[in-house]
C-alpha cells in the first residue's frame, strides 16, 4: 500500500533512538530551551525575525487571530477574507472569535487565490480588513502581486503556510509575503514534531502578544524590557507579576520533545524539500501527458514543496475512474483538502452569506490527491505513474 504518510519522521529509526535518549537525560520536558532553540533555528531558516512555537498548526491560526484582536489591529465583527480551498481550522478561529469569514475563490490550475479573484472579492466586500491566504498544497498564485495590492489598500495579509513549508516564488519562501505566517509540524507535513506549529513574523509587538497569549496571558516569556514596560503600564510589582494576566489567552504550548524533534528534523529540511519537489516533478510529467487531467501551472514557482499531489480530472466521471484506478493499485487517495468550504456542515451552520466559488467547486467535484513524501521509492513512483499514464 502506498499510504499518504509512510512514517512519523524522516530517518525514523535514528530519530526515535535520539528522542528516547533525550527523554532519558532531560530534567525538564515542559516548554523550555529546546523549544526556544527551535524557534530561533526555524525563524532563521525561514528568514523571519521571530518564531513562536505552539502545539499545532490549528493553534497557530487561532493564536494569530487572537493576538491581532488583542492588539486592536482587527476588531470583532470585521470581515476577514480566507481562501475557499483550505483547512477548516483556518476558518474556524474567525467564527469562534466573532469575525466574518469571506471566502475567496481559487484558480483551478494553481489551486490558489489569484489577484484577479481577490480583487473581485474586495470589490464586493470593500470593508475587508485582512486576508488570511492559504498557500495550498505547496503551490501559490501571484502572491507577490496580492501582497502589493494588500499594502496599497491597507489590508493585513497573513499566510497559512501549513501546507507549503519550503516552497518558493519570486526567489522568496512562501510564508514571507505578509505580516505573519503559520506552519504545521503534524506527522506527514514537511517536518514532523508529531504535533506542532509555528507563527513567524518580523513584527515585535505581534511577537510579544503571541508569546503572552500562547500561555495564560502572563508576561513570563517576554524579554526584560517588554516585561518592564507592561508592569509599569499596569502598575504591577514583582510579586504580583507572577500571576498577572494581561489579555485573552490559551495554553497551547509545545513541549520539549516537540522542540527537540524540530531541531533534529530541521537539519534534514533541505533534503526533504528536494525529494518532495523531485517526486512532484516526476509525477507531474505523467499528468502533463494525460489529456483526461488538468495540468498544474507552476511556472512562476522556484520550488514546489508539497505533502500531497493533486490530481485534477476534467469531469466527475474521470475523477471516479482515476480514484478507482489508484485504489485498485493500492495507492491511498483523499479529497482535495476540505474542498468547497461553504459546503462544510460547520460553515453552513454559522455563516449565512452566499459565495460564488466556481473554481473551488470544480476542484471539490473533480479532483483528489495522493501522498507525496520523501520516502517514496522508485517502485512507488513507477506504480503512481503507471496509474496516471494512459
Ligand atoms: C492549510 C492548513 N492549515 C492548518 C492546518 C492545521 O494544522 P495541524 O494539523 O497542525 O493543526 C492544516 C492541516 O493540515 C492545513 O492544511
Amino acid at each position: 500500500m502506498i499510504n499518504l504518510i509512510k512514517s512519523t519522521f524522516y530517518k525514523e529509526q535514528q530519530t526515535k533512538k535520539e528522542i528516547c535518549d533525550f527523554i532519558t537525560k532531560s530534567s525538564i520536558l515542559s516548554m523550555s530551551l529546546e523549544c526556544k532553540k527551535f524557534e530561533n533555528n526555524f525563524s532563521k531558516k525561514q528568514n523571519r525575525r521571530f518564531g513562536t512555537m505552539v502545539n499545532s498548526g490549528s493553534s497557530a491560526n487561532l493564536l494569530l487571530i487572537q493576538s491581532l484582536l488583542n492588539l486592536g489591529r482587527i476588531n470583532r465583527g470585521d470581515m476577514i477574507a480566507v481562501s475557499a480551498l483550505t483547512w477548516p481550522t483556518n476558518v474556524m478561529p474567525l467564527i469562534q472569535l466573532g469575525l466574518k469569514p469571506i471566502l475567496v475563490d481559487c484558480e483551478i490550475e494553481t489551486l490558489n487565490v489569484s489577484l484577479n479573484n481577490f480583487k473581485k472579492t474586495f470589490q464586493k466586500h470593500s470593508k475587508l480588513v485582512a486576508f488570511l491566504i492559504t498557500n495550498a498544497l505547496g503551490h501559490c498564485d501571484n502572491i507577490k502581486e496580492i501582497s502589493d495590492y494588500c499594502k496599497d489598500n491597507n489590508i493585513i495579509l497573513l499566510e497559512d503556510n501549513c501546507e507549503s513549508l519550503g516552497s518558493k516564488t519570486n526567489s522568496k519562501l512562501l510564508g514571507n509575503f505578509g505580516l505573519a505566517s503559520t506552519f504545521s509540524f503534524f506527522v506527514g507535513h514537511h517536518l514532523s514534531t508529531i504535533e506542532g506549529g509555528m507563527i513567524c513574523t518580523d513584527d515585535e509587538d505581534l511577537k510579544n502578544s503571541l508569546v503572552m497569549s500562547r500561555a495564560h496571558g502572563w508576561d513570563r516569556h517576554l524579554n526584560k524590557k517588554a516585561q518592564k514596560d507592561l508592569r509599569t503600564l499596569h502598575d504591577v510589582n514583582d510579586f504580583y507579576s507572577k500571576y498577572t494576566f494581561y489579555d485573552l489567552s490559551y495554553n497551547i504550548r509545545p513541549n520539549e520533545i516537540n522542540g527537540f524533534l524540530g531541531n533534529l528534523q530541521l537539519k534534514y529540511l533541505d533534503e526533504i524539500v528536494d525529494k518532495r519537489f523531485n517526486n512532484f516533478l516526476e509525477i507531474h510529467r505523467s499528468i502533463d501527458r494525460n489529456d483526461d487531467l488538468i495540468k498544474l501551472n507552476f511556472e512562476h514557482m522556484d520550488i514546489v514543496s508539497s505533502f500531497a499531489i493533486p490530481i485534477i480530472a476534467k469531469s466527475k466521471h474521470l475523477q471516479n475512474m482515476y480514484i478507482n484506478k489508484f485504489v485498485d493499485s493500492n495507492v491511498e487517495v483523499r479529497p482535495m483538502i476540505a474542498g468547497n468550504m461553504s459546503l462544510q456542515p460547520f460553515f453552513k451552520k454559522y455563516v449565512s452569506l452566499d459565495f460564488k466559488l466556481e473554481n473551488t467547486n470544480f476542484l471539490h467535484e473533480n479532483s483528489f490527491y495522493i501522498g507525496n513524501n520523501p520516502e517514496l521509492t522508485e517502485c512507488d513512483l513507477k506504480v503512481i505513474k503507471s496509474v496516471i499514464d494512459k
